[in-house]
């Protein structure tokens, strides 16, 4: 009821705001633009050591993308595209535009938050002849007894992964990367995620999935003594891959039919956690440390042998760690009437087969969360170190 009559009082407001406008011209009601809010001014710095839109908390809308060189272009053709496109970003991140810009897509916007990462697939070194260049853990990602890959949504020469807390500035973004792509490069594949608004929640806490779960909470933390070994790539300032990271990207379909009819009981006993706040059965609160040896009174598991946090730890895999920034999709619903949604799974780490590749073998084998997921379409990057004013993304390796 207050709900309703919130908005009819706002749609007044409206109305009445739209009908003064008519008596006295436009110039009578146009007011001095407000201060941005919080989510509008927040920017995050396009240069430094690392790319930006891997530490930062996943915003609330996203864009992964992939571009494959046309025919012809060469490494001279792909070094000018990375100088363009990281001109852009770093204009856009700040919240200005390109001079020459016209769409208006995100005219009275600020940044948002807007991060815009740059990798290269494995491909991309054969079309530029960097082939003695291109990385050992760029090496193909195993198969996985889960897969149900799409080859025309994976993979791709160049990938492109765009974040910001507003949908225009996102979308914008996008947008002036596809165009300036030109002659160059043509978009592969394009998928569009989403996570919870900044203050949309009571509690801010780590966001939800579409199953529900608080997703997140034993990520690596910066203030780990062994983050920046895990998640970038160590190497003096002539290695172009130094301050770079590795992206290993999947499309997971959540079968989420099936995952509804489970009990909220059992659901919580095939990742390990409680649902309303991320605690471990364990016992404790949402950052209390999983206990992976407790058993309850009746002498089995507190956390069940299978459960999606035991399979996927550090402890049940030598030490692998990655860091997982998603984002959701939801893209209608399939011929079959299930929705066609789940996780744009973005995994950061140092070396693949010290992060995702052990995990996802050993979640393969059969986790309790396993049975209720596909893994659609994958791609794994090589992401470059960040760049200073005046370089571009890539340089070291392009020029
Ligand atoms: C933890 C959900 C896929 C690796 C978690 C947690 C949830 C979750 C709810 C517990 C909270 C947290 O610590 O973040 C999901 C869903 C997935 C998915 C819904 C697919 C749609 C994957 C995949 C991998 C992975 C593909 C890696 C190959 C991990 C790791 C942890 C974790 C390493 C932390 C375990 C720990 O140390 O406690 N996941 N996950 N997850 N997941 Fe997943």
């Amino acid at each position: 009821r207050r709900l309703l009559g919130t908005a009819g009082a706002a749609g007044a407001a409206g109305l009445l705001v739209g009908g003064t406008a008519g008596a006295f011209g436009a110039e009578a009601v146009r007011k001095e633009p407000a201060p941005l809010a919080g989510v509008g001014s927040a920017a995050v710095p396009f240069h430094g050591e690392h790319q930006a839109g891997i530490v930062q908390p996943a915003q609330a809308h996203g864009h992964l993308a992939a571009f494959d060189l046309a025919p012809g272009a060469d490494r001279r053709a792909a070094a000018a595209l990375l100088r363009r496109w990281s001109a852009t970003a770093a204009e856009l991140m700040e919240g200005a535009a390109p001079r020459d810009d016209t769409s208006g897509v995100a005219l009275d916007a600020g940044p948002c938050s807007l991060t815009v990462t740059f990798g290269f697939g494995r491909t991309f070194f054969d079309r530029t002849g960097l082939a003695d260049r291109r990385p050992a853990a760029l090496e193909p990602l195993p198969a996985f007894t889960a897969d149900a890959l799409d080859p025309r949504r994976s993979d791709g020469d160049l990938w492109v992964q765009i974040g910001a807390d507003d949908a225009l500035v996102a979308f914008h973004a996008l947008r002036l990367l596809q165009k300036q792509a030109g002659d160059t490069a043509r978009l592969r594949w394009q998928m569009n995620g989403f996570n919870r608004t900044p203050g949309a929640a009571a509690q801010p806490r780590t966001g939800r999935n579409l199953m529900g779960q608080i997703d997140g909470t034993n990520n690596p933390k910066p203030s780990d003594p062994d983050f920046a070994e895990r998640i970038f790539v160590a190497g003096s300032g002539n290695d172009w891959m130094a301050g770079g990271s590795y992206a290993v990207v999947r499309r997971i379909r959540m079968l989420l039919d099936s995952w509804d009819h489970l009990s909220l009981e059992r659901q919580e006993r095939v990742i390990g956690r409680r649902k309303a706040d991320g605690a471990p059965l364990s016992g404790g609160t949402e950052t209390t440390p999983v206990d992976l040896n407790k058993v309850g009174p009746d002498g089995s598991l507190a956390i069940p042998g299978d459960a999606h946090v035991r399979v996927a730890a550090p402890a049940s895999n030598r030490g692998a760690k990655m860091l997982r920034r998603a984002f959701s999709y939801h893209d209608g619903y399939r011929e079959d009437g299930a929705p066609d949604a789940g996780l744009l799974f973005v995994a950061w780490q140092s070396d693949p087969m010290q992060g995702f590749v052990p995990v996802q073998r050993k979640l393969d084998r059969g986790d309790g969360l396993s049975r209720f997921l596909s893994h659609e379409a994958s791609g794994l990057y090589a992401v470059p170190g960040g760049c200073a004013p005046g370089e571009y993304v890539g340089q070291r390796l392009l020029e």
